[in-house]
């Protein structure tokens, strides 16, 4: 594939981007960096707010601790909800598209608004006040943007959960930030299979006395079991309240919300994200990188689960004014023509997806594509991981028919919103790479010492600076916050990811340099997998790593050695076993795709795994295997290779 394929920016009949030029980029760029406090200020009166900040921004380095529009007060529901009253009441704030094929449901801002202060209300009734954490395990259902509002209107902090996540994880999460109350539904619709998801909440707070209250949405038919005076049907309790509910004046470094993301170490951690700094950024990003105008209706196909649902289908659209669509399915349910339907039907002119969605589509076949015209489409998106050019021009071509822009964007949990990506429109792109920086957002890559690298150069990719949808710390953990991201490149924000800069200045990520691996672009901790398996009685040590997989990026490839005791089972049904184990520890998404049980792994004299050698065993790639002579047990390293030829060949005769 040819890298320096460069496809010229699009322009749209009578549209001009709102960042008219590339000139123009460069030159507000450079004011972004030169004037931060002036620039951002600029954008942060784009927001309403109740009292105005007295400092654009401020941190203290030693503490690793960043404040934005400090001093001013606001309310991120306000402004994704009421403000909007006035102009657009009437106007569609979100478009439910339901699991059934061809079923949508409209809901306007004035709708937006009253369900969102009932449920607000019911949550007060309950006894949530300013600064409590609030569980959210919900499906891709209007209720779970009523939630996140209406936590965020009285001040509460939701942390929500994606729902293929087990009530393992759940119960950790509830734990670990503390929630009195969870809000959940009795079922999920997904592909027209049902997720029992009350079921799986009941397992979590079993015996948890921290618990006092269980919202839940009726989502189908079905009655769970509910335990009086905990559970609680949120539709009864929202016939109680009132369409008001008054607004907690937040400030702009108030938490807005947690989610917790996986690390190299230990377990998900609670990445905190603060108000102001983080709506201005997130709504700013939306605006721009999507080039989003008024009337256009804005589809993210991302789960609320993750950062992307939270920051480009919930508050920066919203806080936009936009129409957004709020998608309950997956792209192959009825069939790989899904995507397609929805922006057909509904007229949808930017699209934001993953790339392992897109490779799944590929594969699936271009018939799918016959049944639509997409002419409404103007701007493709993608995020997640980095796309290849192959599957890049596909979505360019076929998708967009050759006349839309598409944004590779490249951010993070920790990020807020949107650091590296194109301006449609206005920047030139290459397959494969999310080209430039955003306003206000200064990376750099630096060598394994630290030492930062200019022109064209491969290395770690750090930031410099603070941007305003930054997160302020790990909640309840502000050590581990400053471990994890600041002491590797003192000095720096180091984002994990390796990444090579061209001869242009554009970036290409190439994925993570830590123990994250990113599996349909999902991000999960070796080190979480591995005591998951470990938690097994049969099995003494785990080693987990990556391999390239040809629709999810990468899969989980777990390499276990078994206890001594363990009476020796049939090793399919072994597999079987220790599947179900990692699904009942930390859910569906972590299962792994290979097992291989090994009789030891490769360690150095003093113990150390030599991950390197594990992840070419897992990506079959023998050859050059490097200098084994230091490893405790070189014979090891041959008997992985044996085992692993065997159980590839295996798994093509499935
Ligand atoms: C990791 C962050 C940001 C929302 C979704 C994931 C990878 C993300 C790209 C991209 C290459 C990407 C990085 C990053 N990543 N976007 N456009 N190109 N890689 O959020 O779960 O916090 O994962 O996803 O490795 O570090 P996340």
């Amino acid at each position: 594939m040819n890298e320096r394929l460069v496809i010229q920016p699009h322009r749209h009949a009578d549209r001009t981007p709102a960042i008219p030029t590339f000139a123009e980029y460069q030159r507000l760029y450079r004011l972004s960096l030169d004037a931060p406090d002036h620039f951002w200020a600029q954008r942060a009166e784009q927001l309403t707010w109740f009292h105005r900040w007295h400092t654009v921004f401020d941190s203290d380095y030693e503490e690793t601790d960043m404040g934005w529009f400090l001093g001013g007060r606001l309310n991120a529901c306000y402004n994704c909800v009421d403000r909007h009253l006035n102009q657009r009441g009437d106007q569609t704030a979100v478009i439910w598209a339901q699991d059934e094929p061809g079923q949508y449901q409209r809901i306007t801002y004035r709708q937006l608004k009253h369900h969102v202060a009932r449920v607000a209300n019911v949550l007060r009734e309950h006894g949530v006040r300013k600064g409590d954490r609030v569980i959210v395990y919900l499906p891709m259902i209007p209720e779970l943007i009523y939630t996140m509002l209406a936590c965020a209107r009285i001040g509460a902090v939701h942390s929500v959960v994606f729902g293929g996540f087990s009530s393992e994880a759940i119960r950790d999460r509830i734990l670990d930030c503390g929630a009195r109350l969870v809000v959940t539904a009795n079922e999920g619709l997904r592909g027209g299979r049902r997720l029992p998801l009350k079921e799986a909440v009941d397992r979590a707070v079993d015996g948890l006395d921290q618990v006092a209250t269980v919202l839940v949405v009726r989502r189908t038919d079905l009655e769970p079991p509910m335990r009086p005076g905990r559970d609680w049907w949120l539709d009864e309790e929202c016939h109680k309240q009132r369409s008001t509910c008054s607004i907690e004046w937040m400030g702009a470094e108030d938490p807005l919300f947690i989610l917790y993301t996986s690390g190299s170490t230990g377990k998900p951690k609670g990445v905190l994200h603060t108000t102001g700094g983080y709506l201005v950024f997130a709504s700013y990003s939306h605006q721009v990188v999507f080039d989003y105008r008024d009337g256009d209706i804005y589809f993210c196909a991302a789960d609320c689960g993750w950062i992307t649902g939270h920051s480009y289908i919930v508050y920066g659209p919203l806080a936009n004014g936009a129409t957004t669509v709020l998608f309950e399915s997956t792209p192959v349910f009825p069939d790989a023509g899904r995507y397609w339907q929805i922006v057909d039907d509904l007229q949808v002119n930017i699209f934001y997806t993953a790339p392992t969605a897109i490779r799944a589509l590929v594969r699936a076949g271009d018939e799918y594509l016959a049944r639509s015209s997409r002419e409404s489409l103007r701007t493709l998106g993608t995020v997640g991981e980095p796309i290849n050019p192959d599957t890049w021009l596909w979505y360019y071509d076929k998708v967009g028919r050759g006349r839309c822009n598409v944004v590779d964007t490249w951010w993070q949990t920790e990020t807020g919103g949107i650091l590296i990506a194109p301006l449609p429109g206005v920047t030139p792109m290459k397959p494969g790479s999310a080209t430039l920086p955003f306003f206000g957002v200064r990376p750099l890559l630096v060598d394994d010492d630290g030492r930062e690298l200019d022109g064209p150069a491969a290395g770690n990719l750090c930031l410099r600076h603070s941007w305003p949808g930054q997160a302020r710390t790990i909640h309840g953990a502000h050590h581990r916050f400053h471990e994890t991201y600041f002491s590797r490149f003192p000095g720096l924000y180091f984002t994990g990811d390796g990444c090579r800069r061209d001869e242009d200045g554009y970036y290409w990520i190439t994925g993570r340099v830590d123990d994250v691996i990113n599996v349909a672009g999902h991000r999960l901790g070796t080190a979480e997998i591995e005591s998951a398996l470990v938690a097994h009685e049969a099995v003494t040590e785990a080693a987990v790593v990556g391999f390239p997989h040809e629709i999810k990026g990468q899969g989980i490839f777990a390499y276990v050695i078994l206890d001594r005791h363990y009476e020796a089972t049939d090793a399919h049904e072994l597999q079987g076993l220790l599947k179900e184990q990692v699904r009942h520890v930390i859910g569906p998404i972590a299962t792994p795709d290979a097992i291989l049980v090994a009789p030891g792994l490769p360690k150095t004299r003093s113990g150390k795994i030599m991950r390197r050698i594990l992840r070419q065993i897992a990506a079959g790639e023998y050859r050059d295997l490097g200098d084994v002579t230091t490893l405790a047990e070189p014979d090891v390293v041959e008997t992985l290779v044996e085992s692993h030829r065997t159980l590839s060949a295996a798994a093509r005769q499935d």
